[in-house]
């Protein structure tokens, strides 16, 4: 099997020869060639030219050989493309004049992806060539409440208050900006998958702070209009929350294929929990590869083993940090490979 067919296999929980294994935010800072390109381009012109982005997307893979590329862009492009301002600093995303009203809400528009995010779907195209049906293409888009929660937050946050007390003080006005986002996300992942996408993830990475009741209300209906579009458009669609621990439950009637889980859940005891007609993906802790090969590979082949033979990816339980040295990079990705050749010894 090439890795495009393993990857696909494992997303539909068919047979593969190996587990297939690709990694979240796998083009990024730790790796010098990206490095070398951002000194030339600062990070957002980097998504929006397609020729650098399908050359940021394709260097990973050239490197390690993973078996999924994923596209090279960002969650807040479409939040952009609605009409906030989005800039990037050392500290990570800022926006500007934070939504906390149903103005600000009606300030924000729905963009057609095709004029408004024309860049995205080109390097898509691009990159579906230059893979040459050898390695899968992966695209993605943040969920409706992560989104939000940059929009009403003005940028990252460790508490989450703001978004928090909109949604349990004004409900309504949250409720009208997560329609907002996830008619403008679903259409996005339509056209991605147009352009050539092989699947689809939907990071709802902060969705796990969120109680189950309220993860209930403002998380997971937004979810699956997206979800219930890319699987509509003919493709595996992927979710993935971080801490998704307390939330697994409610989380499997997404309408999601796969379902990515970070490093504090085991995934035999997701199995347990969910049922089996999803496959997973994850989950090591990308901080295992802040230390040497070693652990790393001990680590990933914990993964595999608790991952099963079959609808198991093999990924990190959040993005690869920027201090991760290449040899632990490649350590990971090698793990299945390893694995197999223990158990054939
Ligand atoms: O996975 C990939 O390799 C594809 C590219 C990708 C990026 N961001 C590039 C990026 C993907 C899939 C994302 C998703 C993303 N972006 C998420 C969801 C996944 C997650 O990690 O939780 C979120 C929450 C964001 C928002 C975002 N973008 C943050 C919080 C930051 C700053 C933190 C950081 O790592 O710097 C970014 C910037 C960003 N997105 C970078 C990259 C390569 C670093 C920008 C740079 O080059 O300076």
């Amino acid at each position: 099997m090439n890795g495009a067919e393993r990857f696909l296999a494992a997303c539909a929980q068919k047979p593969v020869d190996r587990t297939p294994v690709w990694m979240m935010r796998q083009a990024g800072r730790y790796l010098p060639e990206y490095r070398a390109m951002r000194e030339r381009v600062d990070f957002l012109t980097l998504c929006k030219s397609p020729e650098l982005a399908c050359e940021a997307s394709l260097q990973p893979v050239r490197r390690f050989g993973m078996d999924a590329c994923i596209v090279f862009s960002d969650i807040l492009i479409p939040v952009e493309a609605m009409g906030a301002t989005v800039s990037f600093n050392d500290k990570g995303p800022a926006l500007e004049d934070p939504v906390r009203s149903m103005t600000d809400v009606d300030r924000l528009h729905i963009p057609d992806p095709q004029v408004h995010m024309p860049f995205t779907l080109q390097t898509l195209r691009a990159l579906r060539a230059a893979l040459q049906g050898e390695t899968a293409l992966v695209g993605f888009c943040g969920a409706p409440f992560t989104l939000a929660a940059y929009l009403v937050e003005g940028g990252g946050s460790k508490s989450f208050a703001t978004i928090k007390a909109l949604a349990y003080g004004q409900p309504a006005v949250l409720h009208a900006l997560l329609a907002k986002l996830a008619q403008t996300v679903a259409d996005y992942a339509a056209a991605q998958v147009a352009a050539g996408a092989q699947a689809v993830q939907l990071f709802d990475t902060w969705a796990g702070e969120l109680a189950p009741e309220a993860y209930e209300r403002f998380a997971l209906p937004y979810q699956k209009i997206v979800l219930d579009r890319i699987r509509g458009a003919g493709v595996a669609a992927i979710l993935y929350v971080n801490g998704c621990g307390g939330i697994l439950e409610h989380m499997a009637r997404a309408g999601a294929d796969v379902l990515s889980v970070d490093w504090r859940v085991a995934l035999d005891a997701v199995r347990a929990r969910v049922g089996p007609s999803f496959a997973l993906q994850g989950n090591v802790d990308p901080a295992v590869l802040l230390s040497t090969p070693e652990a790393v590979q001990h680590a990933a082949h914990g993964a595999l083993r608790e991952g099963g033979a079959v609808g198991h990816i093999l990924n990190l339980g959040h993005g690869i940090l920027p201090a991760t040295p290449l040899e632990c990079a490649k350590a990971f990705v090698e793990a299945p490979l390893t694995a197999v050749e223990r158990n054939s010894a």
